[in-house]
């Protein structure tokens, strides 16, 4: 290049891994929050800035990280993830070039790696956009629905009934909290730790209504500390979700292997790559 040309610094694989680091670190550092950790509510914000998508138009998606305006910030759905969003804020002070966008859904990543879940391969190239593309309310799911709704929200993305139940797999992870949802309480007894408990506590366990002034969710009949949402019951009352929850229950690696590739498949939903965008797979921060 001629002596005059701005010098534009280009990320590689080595500066993503070193704020995948900061980000383990800081998890580490931050053990006062809920169950000792931040990565449930990073691994749902990276869920809720990819889950707007719509395959039809093209619409939401992780790429832009909207949700930093109003409307898309005051969502129902959206409420605690400020949370989130502000643990990340001195990562982007420190990482500046990093876009929002790409923070969020590698803090997903990192979370999800650090709480001891499978790789979860990274492909940066998401640009923020401003708030004229904050998408309408509405497109999450909404937790008191059935089998129906959970369908049409997840189709609308391009998931197909074993993906839906792959990535519910999630809320092994974190728990629900009054000031957010309405809801209360923790899926599994270990909310830090990714397993495939969420489908074997489905199946095992004895649910029924829990008599609260909250909105409708279920209790475990046994230790009345373990939750389910409405929706999170709609795996095992329709059939064809079934069949894929019992083989989830049976087997971790598969559930690893499966959620792995439904939620790169998620995160990556309506981001423009070219053919020469790379795939990283991070060193867990003991590696
Ligand atoms: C938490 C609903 C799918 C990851 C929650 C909460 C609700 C909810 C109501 C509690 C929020 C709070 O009160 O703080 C649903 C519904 C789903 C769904 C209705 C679809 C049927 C997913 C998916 C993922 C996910 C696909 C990720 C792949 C999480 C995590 C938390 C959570 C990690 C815990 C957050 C925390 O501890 O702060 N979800 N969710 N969820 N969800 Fe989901």
């Amino acid at each position: 290049g001629g002596a005059f040309e701005p010098k534009v610094f280009k990320p590689e694989f080595k500066d993503y891994q070193a704020v995948y680091n900061e980000i383990a670190k800081l998890l580490q550092e931050h053990d006062e929050y809920d169950d000792g950790s931040y990565g449930p509510v990073l691994v749902r914000l990276a869920w809720h800035a990819s889950g707007t998508y719509d395959k039809e138009s093209g619409t939401g998606g992780s790429n832009g990280a909207t949700m930093r305006f109003a409307p898309e910030s005051q969502h129902g759905a959206n409420a605690g993830l400020i949370n989130a969003r502000n643990f990340l804020e001195p990562v982007k002070a420190k990482f500046p070039w990093i876009s929002y966008s790409d923070l969020w859904i590698l803090g997903g990543v990192c979370s999800i790696q650090e709480m001891m879940g499978p790789k979860i391969p990274y492909r940066p190239g998401r640009a923020d956009r401003d708030m004229s593309s904050c998408t309408p309310d509405g497109r999450l799911p909404d937790a008191s629905q059935g089998p129906r709704h959970v369908r049409d929200i997840f189709y609308r993305m391009g998931f197909n009934d074993q993906e839906i139940v792959a990535l519910a797999g999630a809320h092994a992870l974190g728990r629900c909290h009054t000031q957010n949802s309405g809801f209360e309480g923790p899926w599994t007894f270990s909310p830090t730790v990714l397993t495939n408990d969420y489908y074997k506590l489905l199946l095992g366990s004895k649910w029924q209504w829990r008599k609260w002034d909250g909105p409708k969710q279920y209790e475990d009949k046994e230790t009345k500390t373990l939750m389910m949402l409405p929706a999170d019951m709609a795996f095992i009352e329709d059939k064809e979700f079934k069949k894929t929850v019992e083989k989830y229950a049976a087997d971790n690696d598969l559930f690893f292997k499966d959620f792995s590739a439904v939620i790169v498949k998620l995160f990556e939903l309506g981001v423009p790559y070219t053919d020469k965008s790379e795939t990283f797979v991070f060193k867990n921060l003991d590696e």
